[in-house]
Formats: structure tokens, sequence, C-alpha cells
């Protein structure tokens, strides 16, 4: 079964083909950071214009790519929720529209679901059921994930996610947006050990995380010893990733092993972080838990994800009516 899926809940114009809900035939991504670099952030309705000018080219560009032309396509995907509705609606009209010209099904994809998914596009995917820490710049969630379209919600965080601390502690240090990777580069040359911030695993025994009060912690350093600060970038990045990577794969851990399960998945956009793959990767070992993390073009958001949750949903009949409509905010995932 192919599957075109389309994503455009936030800042990247994506298009996919995927068959079988597991093999890429294509992956196109039209990343908006050169757009949104100056403002420090994603400004929507800016966002929202630039998906309206790259839909129609990167969905050409997929199917280009994947050698299939668009009359051998069984079904169209397409990111529903959650994300910034100016843009999920182009993504999503442009969905309807194209699935109706073509007579072929079509659903709409909880973008949280595809993330959850992405394990699947890579070559040793988890068994069911597994737990999944899913890090984004909108989210931090653990889920007990029974099936492709099932998942129960651990815990999450309180607060920020963890990629907007990333994000707001990058801004801080003047090191731009977006900041994890930056962070992420610039931890690798720094000392953890020189200065230590908070670790906030609020209770130990449950799943959910908070990440505003190192943020805070961080702000607080800078504002208090401005002198030299450019020297100590690398160590203030490596303290803060320390602090939020402890805390991350602790909590992923011991959330797999409350389950009972031996498979633990990481995914998201701060999946593609090098500190947090190296630590979970090893304390996981130790406790004989296998770890699941896509390649990093599947970590940050793409449309092949979408399109292996539509393969599942439409396999399960779930193909959307044209009066279905986007929604902005976190639904409760399962059915997914
Ligand atoms: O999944 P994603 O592409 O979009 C959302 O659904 O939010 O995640 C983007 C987030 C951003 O906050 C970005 O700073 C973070 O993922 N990120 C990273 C790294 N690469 C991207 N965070 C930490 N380390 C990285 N290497
Ligand atoms: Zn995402």
């Amino acid at each position: 079964m192919m599957i075109l899926g389309i994503e455009t809940s936030c800042d990247e114009t994506a298009a996919a083909v995927v068959a079988d809900g597991k093999t890429i035939l294509s992956s196109e991504v039209a990343s908006q950071i050169a757009v949104h670099h100056p403002y420090g952030g994603v400004v929507p309705e800016l966002a929202s214009r630039k998906h309206i000018e790259a839909i129609v080219p990167v969905v050409e560009r997929a199917l280009h790519a994947s050698g299939i032309p668009k009359g051998r396509l069984d079904g169209v995907a397409v990111t529903q929720g959650p994300g910034l509705i100016g843009c999920l609606l182009v993504g999503f009209s442009f969905a309807k529209a194209y699935a109706f010209a073509l007579d072929i099904p079509w659903t709409g994809v909880n973008h949280l679901a595809g993330h959850i998914n992405s394990v699947f596009l890579e070559p040793d995917p988890p068994t069911f059921p597994f737990v999944a820490l899913l890090a984004s710049g909108g989210h931090t969630s653990l889920y007990h994930v029974r099936s492709h379209l099932e998942a129960t919600l651990m815990g999450q965080t309180r607060d920020d996610a963890a990629g907007e601390a990333y994000d707001k502690v990058a801004k801080m240090l003047g090191l731009g947006y977006p900041g994890g990777s930056v962070i992420d580069r610039l931890a690798a040359e720094g000392d953890p050990d020189r200065i230590v911030f908070p670790r906030s695993f609020l209770d130990k025994k449950k799943f959910d995380f908070s990440f505003s009060g190192i943020k805070t912690a961080v702000n607080r350093h800078i504002q208090k010893y401005p002198d030299g600060l450019k020297d100590r970038v690398a160590d203030i990045a490596a303290g803060f990733q320390a602090a939020v990577v402890d805390v991350l794969a602790y909590k992923a851990i011991h959330a797999a092993m409350r389950k009972g399960c031996r498979h633990l998945a990481i995914v998201g956009g701060v999946a593609a972080n090098a500190g947090l793959r190296r630590k979970v990767l090893h304390d996981a070992a130790k406790k004989g838990i296998a770890v699941h993390i896509p390649s990093m073009d599947l970590c940050g958001d793409n449309a092949a994800m979408i399109a292996a949750v539509g393969y599942h949903r439409l396999k399960a009949g779930l193909d959307s009516d044209m009066d279905l409509d986007v929604f902005s905010r976190d639904k409760p995932l399962g059915p997914l």
C-alpha cells in the first residue's frame, strides 16, 4: 500500500511516499529555519505563508523522487494536530483536495503518533508493548505503546518541553534558533562538571517532567557571572545538557522497567541529541532494555512518520470524512 504523507504542523513543509508503513520511497523536507531565524523563534503567520508557497513543489518532489506515479497512490495521510492552526490548515486542505481529485481515501494523523511510529521506519523496530519517550519542541511525554494506534500517557512535562528549554537557553547564550543542535555540539567541547545545574526529578517514582527550573538556573548563572561568559559557553552548554539528559534518561528507563517492557523508543527532535542517545543506550543496556532511536532525519518533523501512521489507520478502516477539522492542542492518544 503506497501512502503519500504530508506534514505542515510547524516550520517544516514535508511530503513522503511510504510503502506498507515501513519502507520510505522518498521523504522531502523544506525547512523554514532561515525565515524564522531573525526572530529567534517560529512566527506563525510567516510559517503559514511559507507552507502555501512550498506545499505543491514539495509534494511534487516527493512523488518524483519515489518513482511512484500519483495514479498508484492508495491513500493520503496528513497531520491533523497538534500544531499551529494556520500551518496545519495548509497541509490538511491540500491533502483533502488531492485525495478527492485522485478518488482515494485520506486520513488525519496525530503528529505525536507520527513521532512514536517513526521507529518503525528503521530496520530493527521495537516489539509491542514498549515505552516511548517523545521529546520535541512542544512535548516531553512518556507513553506506554500497545499497538501502532494505541498509546497511554504515563507522564508529561508540567511546564516547558525539553526542546523548548534548549531553544530558550540557546537564546540566552546568544546562539540563535533553533538551539538544540548548537548546544549539543558545544556541550561536546565543554566540561559538564564545571557548572552543575539542578536535576529536576520531581517525584522519582513518577513520570512527569519540569524544565522551567533549569532554564531559570542557567539564566541566573548568566546574570550573576556576566564576565568571561564567552569562555564559559561550552561549559554552560555541557552542564545544562547533562542535567536535562540525566532526567530524560532516568525517567524513560524507569518507565520501561515499571511496565516490564524490554523495548524503549526515544523519538522527537530532541532524540537527535548525541548526549541523550549515548546516555540512554549506556544506561538501558545495563538493565537489559533494547533502545530504538530513529536516524537523525526521522527525529525531527517529517512526513514519512505521518505516512506510516496513515497506513495503519487506513488498513484499520479509519479513513477521514471531508468535514474533519484540524486541532491545535493535545488530544489524549489512543486510539491514535
Ligand atoms: O520534533 P521537532 O522537529 O518539532 C516539534 O514537533 O517540536 O523538534 C524540534 C525541537 C527543537 O526544540 C530543537 O531545538 C530540538 O528539537 N532539537 C534538539 C536537537 N536537535 C533538535 N534538541 C537537543 N539536541 C539536539 N541535537
Ligand atoms: Zn514534531
